[in-house]
């Protein structure tokens, strides 16, 4: 099965890229392998001029961990941790204290509108929020790459529309680079480029808004 097929492309620094294509069409798998959440059999990836293939597992662990914020269609909160703790997390898994990281994951909560939800468990949210405090999660590590699987898949239009603006508006902020995949056009939209894949091979790819080249 080769879900991926000599798909090649650059992303900048700060674009905001949406993936769109048909279920299967791998879109999934290659959010996975820029993420280091997967490997390619063939081909290499850069981050920066860093050749991933060239870094341990270890180094990856350290990288994703430190640089990269995942967004998902089901929220992937855990159960038992408060939105707080949630939001903590990624920084206690990299040896910070929750005392040391308070600030810190209490500007997060001011920035996606939750300071009053702090002690709130994911069954004790709505969706939309649920999504909030992911996109705060992944955010809290200052990463340099978000990328986000279906970010809206599982909300209303309405608070999708509130979620997209929520990635929108910071990563304009933060100079952001972010890698969305979905299947709704207005979603994708959100994005100055849209990659569409058809059977693990890119279809096409549309830079919007302004005239890219000569
Ligand atoms: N772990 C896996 N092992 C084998 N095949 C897989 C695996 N993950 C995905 N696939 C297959 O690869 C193709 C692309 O999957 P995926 O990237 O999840 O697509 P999408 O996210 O666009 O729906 C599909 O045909 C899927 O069945
Ligand atoms: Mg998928």
């Amino acid at each position: 099965m080769r879900a991926l097929d000599r798909v090649s492309l650059e992303i900048g620094e700060g674009d905001f890229l949406s993936i769109m294509g048909a279920s299967g069409s791998g879109k999934s798998t290659l959010l996975h392998l820029l993420g280091g959440l997967d490997y390619p059999t063939s081909g290499e990836i850069f981050m920066g001029d860093q050749p991933m293939s060239k870094m341990s597992d270890d180094q990856i662990t350290v990288f994703r961990r430190r640089k990269i914020g995942f967004v998902f269609q089901f929220f992937n909160l855990l159960p038992t941790l408060t939105a707080e703790e949630n939001i903590a997390l990624p920084l206690l898994l990299d040896g910070k204290r929750l005392n040391d990281v308070r600030p810190r994951v209490e500007r997060m909560l001011d920035l996606v509108g939750l300071r009053r939800r702090a002690g709130h468990k994911p069954d004790q949210l709505s969706g939309g929020e649920m999504q909030r405090v992911a996109i705060a999660r992944a955010l809290v590590i200052d990463p340099m790459l978000l990328l986000a699987d279906e970010p809206t898949g599982n909300l209303d239009s309405k608070t999708g529309e509130d979620i997209l603006h929520l990635i929108k508006r910071t990563a304009e902020q933060k100079n952001l680079t972010v890698v969305m995949v979905t299947h709704d056009p207005k979603a994708a939209a959100y994005g100055d480029r849209i990659l569409v894949l058809k059977d693990g091979v890119i279809a096409s790819d549309d830079h919007m808004g302004m005239a890219v080249g000569a």
